[in-house]
């Protein structure tokens, strides 16, 4: 049996969506499951000439025969649900959980009308959070009880734990960063749920006992959108400058932008018990290694930037993002097997 379960490591948009692509092709997931909060995340995908911006289904649709799920711990709204399917052409493999919680036009109404949601906390105005309050009341409407999505529903633990007994892999896809969970981000500038590798295998009804490896996904610097504290933030004048400057996926807001976090880091690898760590958009740090996909083509101060990351965090940095499109990466792991 082979179970992975991907997170952030910093504030979200660490650039998740490239290595679960990534990881979903290379080790030939048979499921690709989405944990997570709901349609806030925003996961981009570059894949065959093709850029893909997904808040709902899972990244990993680009392994193209493998099963695309979305666990009940994960909010649903069914236009997004709907239109994802159709831009990415999944098809049947696609399947929701039948007690995903539905998020409907009054969550999104109150989420974008509240001046401490929408205005002090910078929420991503999707409904996330009063969906998932709903929910906490035992109100909320859930996948089962939705007519239009009676083709997509599964119950997703079964699927997921049969597989795993198998011996075949699933990749367990989780959103947002460590620091905007509910219970070990910056509260209350954080989101509506707990974002960790261990909340991502409940969101998907995986216990703890069948998780073989945890990656946590850290970009070449901080970002981060809406309210709460960034350590080391710079001007947008000097993150433009470093090639740092960024824009939301979902909202498209500026994002913040600070250096590499270590101390962050450190304790973020702490929390989601991570076994390996990813690095994203080295390029932007290191412009000549763009499109890398050997450690060799790594400058002396890239490596020397790894190295301090490895005695930080005390577990090795197996994959290094190089580019956009989903297979611009140094991956180690093969390095080390071959
Ligand atoms: P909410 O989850 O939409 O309520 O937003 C709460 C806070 O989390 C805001 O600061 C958002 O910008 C942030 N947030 C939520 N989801 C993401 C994400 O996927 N990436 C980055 N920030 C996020
Ligand atoms: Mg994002």
């Amino acid at each position: 049996m082979t179970c992975h379960v991907l997170i952030g490591g910093f504030f979200g948009d660490e650039g998740k969506g490239k290595i679960v692509s990534y990881l979903a092709i290379k080790d030939k997931a048979s499921i690709v499951v989405r944990a997570g909060v709901g349609t806030n995340a925003g996961h981009t995908v570059e894949y065959k000439g093709k850029t893909y911006k997904l808040r709902q289904i899972p990244s990993g649709f680009v392994q193209e025969n493998a099963k695309i799920l979305i666990g009940p711990g994960v909010l649903v709204n069914p236009d997004v649900l709907r239109k994802e399917a159709e831009e990415t052409g999944v098809g049947k493999r696609l399947k929701i959980d039948r007690q995903c919680a539905i998020i409907e036009e009054k969550h999104i109404e109150e989420d974008r009308s509240s001046s401490f949601l929408k205005g002090k906390i910078g929420s991503t105005g999707t409904g996330c959070g009063p969906c998932n309050a709903e929910r906490a009341m035992r109100k909320v409407k859930l996948a089962k009880d939705i007519p239009e999505l009676a083709e997509y529903i599964t119950d997703v633990p079964l699927e997921v734990n049969t597989a795993i007994d198998e011996g075949k892999h699933v990749l367990i896809e989780g959103t947002q960063g460590t620091f905007l969970s509910l219970y070990h981000g910056t509260y209350p500038f954080v989101t509506s749920k707990d974002t960790t590798a261990s909340q991502a295998c409940a969101d998907v009804g995986v216990g703890p006992t069948k998780v073989d490896e945890v990656f946590i996904v850290f970009k070449s610097f901080t970002t981060r959108v809406g309210g709460g504290e960034l350590p080391g933030e710079l001007t947008e004048e000097e993150a433009k400058r470093r090639g740092w400057f960024e824009t939301a996926t979902v909202t498209g807001r500026k994002r913040r932008a600070a250096p590499f976090n270590f101390e962050l880091a450190k304790r973020a690898v702490m929390i989601n018990g991570a076994t390996q760590a990813a690095i994203t958009k080295f390029d932007i740090l290191f412009p000549e290694c763009k499109g890398a996909r050997s450690i060799d083509k790594l400058p002396e101060e890239g490596l020397s930037f790894i190295k301090r990351v490895e005695e930080t965090i005390k577990i090795p940095v197996s994959l290094i993002g190089t580019g956009p499109g989903a297979l611009d990466i140094i991956d180690l792991r093969s390095e080390k097997e071959d």
